[in-house]
């Protein structure tokens, strides 16, 4: 019982892991959030006033789902037919026309739900950033940072000055913190972002709450995931080669 029970759940976890991964190879740049500030951003603020076009904070209250679907894939034509509403707006901002974007009802889904939960602004809040995204340069940018070929923005010792970990280059690093090459996927994305929060020593009179920043947490957990085997969206297309990222072969 405790066997199959186990297994369950392990089985769960692959499962689970790959629902993560697979969306997100599979459309790394449809994430709303990456679509909006790819697509968006230039003309709109979200809760920050008009720019170009009108703020986009509560525009889901504003307006019909489908409404905005179709304005959003051309507002031209719902001008051109005379849509009141539309005209409204075009008359209203008549600076700069928006421009149609050939998106999937599965896209602008996902961008609208993105704008109701919040949009940008809760970005910051927001969970983790996963690095299941992260590319062969993060991994290659969270190595430097972990060896101190970078420096951290808040000049703390590199990684490596105590712990060592093992990646295809090699094993390298100090000895007075534990090997780093299993930390992965023993502490998971939440588990390590908290952790790399604060400073390894949290009894020394804490100078800096916060030991790395939200970027250099997410480059140096790409690194950790890589090292760990865990592969990124990337990394199954080809195998990491730390380092070589400009081999384009
Ligand atoms: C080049 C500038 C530009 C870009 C890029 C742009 N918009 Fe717009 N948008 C506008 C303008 C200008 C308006 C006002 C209406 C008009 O003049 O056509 C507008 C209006 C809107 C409205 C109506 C807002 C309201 O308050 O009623 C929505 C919704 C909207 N845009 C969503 C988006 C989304 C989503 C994207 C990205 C996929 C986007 N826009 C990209 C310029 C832009
Ligand atoms: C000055 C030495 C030092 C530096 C620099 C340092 N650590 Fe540590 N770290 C330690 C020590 C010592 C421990 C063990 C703490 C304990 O057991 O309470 C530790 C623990 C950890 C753990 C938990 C390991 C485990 O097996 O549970 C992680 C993860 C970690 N460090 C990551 C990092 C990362 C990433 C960096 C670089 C941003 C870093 N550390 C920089 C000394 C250091």
């Amino acid at each position: 019982m405790i066997t199959i029970r186990r297994f369950g759940v392990a089985a769960g976890a692959v499962a689970a892991a790959l629902i993560l991964v697979t969306p997100v190879r599979a459309g790394a740049p449809d994430q709303p959030a990456a679509m909006y500030s790819t697509k968006c951003k230039s003309c709109h603020t979200y809760g920050q006033g008009d720019l170009v076009g009108p703020d986009l904070k509560g525009v889901t209250a504003r307006h019909s789902r489908g409404w905005l679907a179709s304005w959003i894939r051309s507002s031209e034509r719902m001008i051109r037919e005379g849509d009141v509403t539309a005209v409204s707006l075009f008359r209203r901002y008549r600076q700069q026309r928006m421009p149609d974007h050939q998106l999937s009802d599965v896209q602008i889904e996902a961008l609208l739900d993105y704008l109701e939960a919040g949009g940008p602004e809760s970005d910051s809040r927001k969970a983790v950033r996963p690095t299941s995204m992260a590319g062969v340069k993060d991994i290659t940018l969270g190595r430097d940072l972990f060896f101190g070929r970078r420096n951290m923005s808040s000049g703390i010792a590199a990684c490596s000055s105590c712990h060592a970990i093992q990646d295809p280059q090699g094993t390298a690093g100090g000895s007075l913190g534990p090997d780093l090459t299993e930390v992965y996927s023993r502490y998971q994305e939440k588990g390590l972002s908290q952790f790399l929060e604060r400073d390894c020593f949290p009894r020394l009179p804490a100078a800096r709450l916060r030991a790395v920043t939200s970027d250099e947490s997410f480059l140096i957990r790409a690194y950790l995931r890589s090292a760990d085997g865990e592969p990124t969206w990337v990394d199954e297309v080809r195998a990491p080669s730390v380092g070589h990222s400009n081999d384009r072969r």
